[in-house]
């Protein structure tokens, strides 16, 4: 099946075709980030109005990217949440107008899925070897989740953040830092030239029973760090803070990770969203899985980050077999992964 994709949910307007929810032919992604860079964070409306400009856009690209016409179309998936409600609701209508005029069916994706399942697509024909079941740990600016996957559609709750998400967490690091948003990358940059036992951070829940994470007071202690330091902040002294926080998060999130692998006997491990990107986790993930006897992987850094290509996989497989959604589909800014399938899910 040939079909279209489109994501909208935060600060990036995505489409991409994709074949047989594997085979990438394009993928488009038009980014906001420097417009929202001097606001200190993505701000809703103005996302909102720059999808409505980029959209039309960027889905004409992905098409002429791809090498097709709207009518070699069959079928189109949407991220429909979680995510920013007017940002997605952009996405959502265009989705809806095309299938509607093109009389093809459409299908509601969540944002997560997408993440956790993008490690299945390639542009060419090799396969990427990962079967199910398998751990996935989502973590991008709005999630750190830890999830059992048992195949696509089917998705249950193992540990999640209990305040911020770690993506989250580098951003706002980076910004007391005096780094530009979003920040994750560039910690991840510095981190690579600092020392990461300079300074002792904490490793929340680390030791606590259960998968359950907790980055603000990591977060906190770095703020207290860094109003005892010279200002401005600058040179080793701000790349070992960087390596320093980068290292705490690294350990709490892998340790987290291997632990439920070994405890719900999980042998594959999925790192996926906008944080997967991040070398030192890439690093620490690929050593410890030689140890672990657990096999990894991470999407290519483009598939990491937000972008339309990765709903392919569940698009593709619910439009296969029939599934679609109706023209009311709605939006939904939060909703569970876990209940991915429920009465919500196609109808909205
Ligand atoms: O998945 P994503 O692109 O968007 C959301 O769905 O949230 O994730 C964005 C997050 C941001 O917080 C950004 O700072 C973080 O991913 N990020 C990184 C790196 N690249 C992006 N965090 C740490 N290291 C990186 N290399
Ligand atoms: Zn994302």
């Amino acid at each position: 099946m040939l079909i279209l994709t489109v994501e909208s949910s935060c600060d990036e307007t995505s489409a991409a075709v994709v074949r047989d929810g594997r085979y990438i032919l394009s993928n488009i992604i038009a980014t906001q980030v420097d417009m929202h860079a001097c606001y200190g964070g993505v701000v809703p409306e103005l996302a909102a109005r720059k999808h409505l400009e980029s959209c039309p856009v960027v889905i004409d690209r992905a098409l002429q990217s791809a090498g097709v016409e709207l009518a070699d179309i069959e079928g189109i998936a949407v991220t429909s949440g979680p995510g920013l409600i007017g940002a997605l609701l952009v996405g959502m209508s265009a989705a809806k107008a095309l299938a509607f005029a093109l009389n093809i069916p459409v299908v509601g994706v969540h944002h997560i899925e997408g993440h956790i399942l993008a490690p299945f697509l390639h542009n060419d024909s090799g396969s990427c070897g990962l079967e199910f079941p398998y751990l996935a740990l989502a973590v991008s600016g709005g999630h750190t989740h830890l999830y059992r996957v048992d195949g696509i559609g089917s998705y249950s709750l193992i540990g999640q953040t209990l305040d911020d998400a770690a993506g989250e967490a580098f951003d706002k690091v980076a910004k007391m830092a005096g780094l530009t948003y979003p920040g994750g990358a560039l910690i991840d940059k510095l981190s690579r030239s600092g020392d990461s036992n300079y300074f002792k951070f904490p490793r929340p829940m680390l030791n606590r029973p259960g998968f359950d994470f907790s980055f603000s007071g990591i977060k906190t202690a770095v703020l207290n760090q860094i109003k005892k330091l010279e200002q401005p902040l600058e040179g080793d002294l701000l790349n070992h803070l960087a390596a320093s926080f980068q290292e705490a998060v690294v350990e709490v999130l892998s340790c987290k990770a291997f632990k439920a692998a070994q405890e719900y006997d999980l042998k594959r491990i999925v790192v996926a969203g906008g944080v997967a990107c991040n070398s030192g986790l890439r690093e620490r993930f690929n050593y410890m899985a030689g140890t672990a006897g657990v096999e990894v992987y991470f999407p290519s850094p483009l598939l990491c980050a937000d972008n339309a290509a990765m709903l392919a996989v569940a698009g593709d497989y619910y439009l296969s077999r029939g599934d679609s959604s109706t023209l009311d589909l709605n939006a939904q800014a939060n909703w569970p992964l876990q209940t991915v399938g429920g009465p919500l899910d196609k109808q909205g």
